[in-house]
């Protein structure tokens, strides 16, 4: 098989490459190139002509800013198919952006700019709340997705088993090794000492265990995957929901287990947490149990484990989160 080529940001090749592909038109010429966001998996390019912009994600076989961490090279592809399964279903089309082109070969999507915008991670700052408006997009979007797209409505799959085997591995296992290469008191002073006793812990690894053969096995809804602030993207238009390269079918009470953590991680009210849940609720079936131990895997993992994100929340919070995602667990 022909090795894929390697985007850049040298215009002249970029250009000859988009010409190729048949997204530039003849005479088009790329006036410049920018990162239109931060990202770490991924070579993501903001390509733009005279005539308009768009965005180019090339998925390779490493994580973009760790070279020497591999990673499915074939992902931009199940990324593609997600937005593919999508298209047929207006209201979730519209909170994506258009899927403009695929090139299988090289493992690139050709994606609509959704302009300037910037993603939620901003949340996890200090006194951030999510307005209600917001948070009843966040979770309209994704019940909308879980009840449109199912075993009952197509007979489409997407196992996605690469990535998610990356992922189970981020998330069931790394953060409970006890040596994973992460020094946690670089991360906050005082943390390395906390998690000690979570790697120790034989019962909650047992229980982790479970989960994680559960988020391996295929189920009937189909999930964004990664539905966390990262994927959230407030624009000029409202937020739009990006990113589904780790898109599979699987238990609906993993994507909103996730969802709640980052709520609860980024410090949000309690009252606005079982907002969201009820908002979900109100519009698609949900096992609240197995959710809130998807939940707790999540914070453990975040806190823990090598994906880190840039958390607000002190300590003390840090330890009482940890020690409530045990309780749940145990
Ligand atoms: N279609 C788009 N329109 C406008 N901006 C975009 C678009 N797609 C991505 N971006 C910007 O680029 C950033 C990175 O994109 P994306 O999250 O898809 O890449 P990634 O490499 O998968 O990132 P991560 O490592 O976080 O998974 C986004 O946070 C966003 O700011
Ligand atoms: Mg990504």
């Amino acid at each position: 098989m022909k090795k894929a080529e390697q985007l850049s940001t040298d215009k002249t090749v970029l250009e000859s490459y988009l010409k190729g592909q048949g997204w530039l038109h003849g005479t088009e010429m790329i006036i410049a190139v920018e990162i239109p966001g931060a990202g770490n998996m991924n070579f993501t390019l903001r390509v733009k002509t005279g005539e308009r912009s768009f965005v180019i994600k090339q998925s390779r076989a490493y994580v973009e800013k760790y070279p020497h961490v591999a990673a499915p090279i074939e992902r931009a592809l199940r990324e593609a198919e997600f937005y593919t399964l999508v298209s047929a279903h207006d209201v979730l089309r519209e909170q994506m952006p258009q899927l403009l082109g695929v090139d299988n070969d090289n493992h690139v999507l050709n994606l609509e700019d959704l302009g300037d915008g910037v993603d939620y991670s901003f949340l996890y700052q200090k006194d951030k709340i999510l307005e209600d408006v917001e948070l009843e997009k966040i979770m309209t979007f994704v019940a909308t997705l879980h009840t449109s797209i199912n075993s009952n409505t197509t007979e489409k799959k997407l196992p996605n088993k690469e990535m998610r085997k990356l992922n189970h591995e981020h998330i069931f296992i790394y953060p409970f090794l006890k040596e994973n290469g992460l020094d946690l008191d670089e991360i906050l002073p005082g943390l390395k000492g906390v998690g000690q006793e979570f790697k120790q812990d034989k019962i909650l690894h047992d229980k982790v265990q479970i989960l994680g053969n559960r988020y391996l096995s295929d189920g009937k809804t189909l999930l964004h995957g990664d539905y966390f602030p990262g994927s959230w993207l407030k624009t000029s238009d409202g937020i739009k929901i990006i990113d589904p390269e780790f898109s599979f079918f699987g238990d609906p009470e993993f994507e909103i287990g996730v969802t709640l953590a980052h709520l609860k991680m980024a410090a949000q009210p309690q009252d606005l947490i079982e907002k969201a849940l009820k908002m979900y609720t109100d519009l698609a079936p949900l096992n609240e149990g197995l959710c809130k131990q998807f939940m707790a895997i999540e914070i453990l993992r975040r806190i823990l484990g090598l994906a880190q994100l840039p958390l607000g929340i002190n300590l003390e919070v840090r330890k009482a989160l940890l020690t409530e995602a045990r309780e749940i667990l145990v």
